[in-house]
């Protein structure tokens, strides 16, 4: 490697849809001759790829940032940037917070990365990239993935959904369906490289197809990915629990491929909190669900997500949350402590569940999967 390479840092926080993003840049980046790096230190530029789902994610960030401001005070030829969720959201005033931000890029736009990047260290300017881009890349084969064995497979983008807690539909966008072609030539792509499983991904992977102009569905993705050769295992995320077929159902049962574990988030077991946080489903239509899972695929494994302390989530509200989990058996569960998100829906309610309420709340539902390790 030529010495005069400029080195990456780039450093991931977030959902699994962030981290292929970060795939997908790491990718650009290799292809335009940067070579990656494990630490700020090595680095001529420095990347963070920030969630912004809750407030405790975007710490991390802040946190990054503040770390990295003393490199950038020794070496002002460093360039740093802050791309995906984070910087959609806080967008020019990341630049007015943190005068050695030299780049803000929207997850929308990650993959222009090279162009942005160039224009930064040839021109000396400060740059500001957000917004819309509803175009896929056809291939993302060439991302640099963390895995030589599983993949991450993106088949669709953004979300309709418009739960009222969730920023995620301002920050990607509307949902927008990848042409299957294009997924299944990427799919053969990585199994010819090695790769033995693929997780595909998108926010609610239920409406796959809508507006495509070949007449599909998640269910017929699903059966036209198990018949990639060589391809040994199938997972997906996210399904909402709204809109299950019964197609679907019965082509995860016979698919042997596919893994036989849903990651369904639940959110609430209140249908009162159910309705504030419209989600589309009640309590008693949730489990009928998983009986109809359980049913319909044996063994089948559950693993959810839990708000707690949403605007006016009483302790009986509460209750009806911790009873369900403890009905359902989830195999694992991921707490979160509710953080109003603005422009959603429900940060104009007023936060009104204390901190230490909301603690406790999360205390209690972490006791149960302590064991297995659960993330907070
Ligand atoms: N506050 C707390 N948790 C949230 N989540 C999404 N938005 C918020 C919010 N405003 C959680 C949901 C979602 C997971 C990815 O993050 O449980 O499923
Ligand atoms: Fe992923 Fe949502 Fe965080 Fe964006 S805000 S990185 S979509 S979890």
């Amino acid at each position: 490697m030529n010495k005069d390479t400029r080195k990456v840092f780039l450093k991931t926080f977030g959902c699994q849809m962030n981290f292929l993003d970060s795939e997908v840049v790491a990718g650009v980046l290799a292809g335009d001759g940067f070579e990656l790096v494990d630490s700020p230190g090595k680095a001529d530029v420095i990347l963070f790829n920030g969630c912004s789902v809750r407030r405790h994610a975007e710490e991390r960030v802040w946190g990054g940032l503040g770390a990295v401001k003393k490199l950038k005070a020794k070496n002002g030829k460093i360039k740093i940037g802050v791309l995906g969720c984070i910087a959609e959201t806080h967008r020019d005033e990341i630049l007015r917070r943190f005068p050695h931000v030299d780049l803000v890029v929207g997850p929308r736009r990650v993959k222009d990365i090279g162009i942005f990047l160039a224009e930064v260290i040839n021109k000396g300017n400060r740059l500001l990239a957000l917004g819309e881009d509803n175009t896929f890349l056809k291939d993302e084969s060439f991302a640099l993935r963390r895995s030589k064995t599983d993949a991450f497979v993106r088949i669709m983008v953004g979300c309709n959904n418009f739960c009222s807690y969730c920023i995620v539909p301002y920050l990607r966008g509307r949902e927008k369906s990848r042409p299957s072609v294009d997924i299944l030539r990427e799919i053969s792509a990585l199994v010819a490289k090695g790769y033995q499983e693929v997780m595909l991904l998108g926010q609610n992977v239920n409406s796959y197809g809508k507006g495509l102009e070949e007449n599909t569905d998640f269910a017929g993705l699903l059966e036209k990915a198990v018949k990639v050769s060589r391809l040994k295992r199938i997972r997906f995320m996210t399904p909402h629990p709204k809109d299950i077929s019964s197609k679907l159902i019965k082509v995860i049962a016979n698919e042997e491929k596919i893994v036989k574990h849903i990651h369904l988030p639940l959110q609430s077991g209140s249908d009162r909190i159910l309705r504030l946080m419209k989600r589309g489903y009640s309590s008693g239509s949730y489990l009928r669900l998983v009986d109809r899972l359980r049913q319909a695929i044996p063994g089948v494994r559950f693993s959810t997500d839990i708000i707690v302390g949403f605007p006016q989530e009483t302790r009986e509200d509460f209750e009806k949350t911790h009873n369900l989990v403890k009905k359902i058996g989830f195999d694992n569960a991921f707490i979160f402590k509710y953080s109003a998100r603005p422009p959603a829906a429900s940060a104009k309610m007023k936060d009104d569940v204390p901190l230490s309420e909301k603690e406790e709340r999360n205390q209690i539902l972490l006791a149960l999967y302590r064991r297995k390790g659960v993330k907070k």
